[in-house]
């Protein structure tokens, strides 16, 4: 089963309070939404998405006892706003979004996304729509694989490790990649080489890195005043976005020089409340190695000005 990362650190953050409203946009196994749920007695309400099914049915077993205050829906990242608004859930006084794939997609070799186990190079969160990573692999021209390669892996020898996976097209299954990727380049410490080359693809096939950008002014919009926004982050690539993200969101409070009042804006302001990132503890990596990479950022929207 998968373990959710910063758990308490997340429950902390977002303070689930009876009566509250609670998103969780990557409900996965329904850990943390179980948390806010039990936090959030006797009637707080959670509205669970993700864009995979199977996470939509585990989700539902699991969280089976908390009756109506549980709502769950596929939606990916960046239609979650609207489909809250259209069911009349928002706005919500916390939002959840833990990136990247849980335990159980990475463990079901038939979805493809682990290098470990053989099987079809697939990679679809969503796996009833769009383009699986062997049909973007064997379509894609040379230049096209390196700028992908390089961009959402930061690959390194990208030009080779592309040139192979040309030459070896059509390339069908997990397998074959990772023994085209091994051949050419070496393991960095006791990371696989073939990890940053399935880390691309994956952000390629489920356009993560888009609907990431798209979605976080979204979701501003749909916190309450005085609501938590709380993203869990597995590498640089997403944590850049976030960061950056945030940081636009607070510099609407900024105090126009000479004039001293708040500069208003169309947006809702919001405020940091960790200035830093949070990152997992000893023992929680120790238990769980999948938290090594987590850094969780919080940011507060504003209580309206009367
Ligand atoms: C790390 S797991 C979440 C685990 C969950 N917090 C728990 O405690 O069990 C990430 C989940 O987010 C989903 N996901 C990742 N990116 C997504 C996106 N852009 N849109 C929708 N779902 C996404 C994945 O399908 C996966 O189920």
């Amino acid at each position: 089963m998968h373990i959710s990362v910063l758990y308490e650190e997340v429950i902390t953050a977002l303070r689930p309070r009876s009566g509250g409203r609670y998103l969780d946009l990557t409900v996965g196994g329904g850990g943390h939404s179980e948390g806010l749920l039990a936090a959030s007695s006797p009637d707080g309400l959670v509205l669970g998405t993700d864009a995979d099914a199977t996470a939509i049915v585990r989700s539902t077993e699991r969280l089976a006892r908390f009756g109506s205050r549980i709502v769950l829906r596929q939606a990916w990242l960046d239609e979650a706003p609207d489909l809250a608004r259209k069911t009349g859930f928002s706005p919500f006084d916390g939002i959840l979004a833990d990136l990247g794939l849980s335990s159980n997609q990475l463990e079901d070799a038939a979805r493809g996304f682990s290098f470990m186990r053989d099987g079809p190079l697939d990679m679809r969160f969503d796996a009833s729509r769009g383009m699986s990573a062997a049909e973007i692999v064997n379509s894609s021209d040379v230049t096209s694989l390196i700028a992908l390669l390089r961009e959402y892996g930061e690959v390194e020898r990208a030009r080779q490790v592309a040139e192979a996976i040309w030459a070896a097209r059509p390339v069908m299954t997990t397998g074959q990649l990772r023994d085209i990727v091994s051949g050419i380049a070496k393991s960095r410490g006791h990371i696989h080489p073939a990890t940053q080359v399935f880390q691309a693809l994956r952000i390629a096939v489920n356009e993560e890195l888009r609907r990431l950008s798209d979605a976080l002014p979204d979701l501003l919009d749909i916190l309450a005043p005085g609501g938590r926004l709380a993203v869990i982050t597995f590498h640089s690539l997403e944590d850049r976005i976030v960061k950056r993200a945030f940081r636009e969101m607070t510099v609407d409070n900024a105090v126009q020089p000479g004039f001293g009042a708040p500069v208003l804006s169309a947006r809702p302001g919001a405020m940091l409340v960790n200035r830093k990132p949070i990152g997992p503890g000893e023992a929680e990596v120790s238990s769980n190695p999948r938290a090594r990479s987590a850094k969780l950022r919080v940011i507060e929207r504003m209580q309206r000005i009367a």
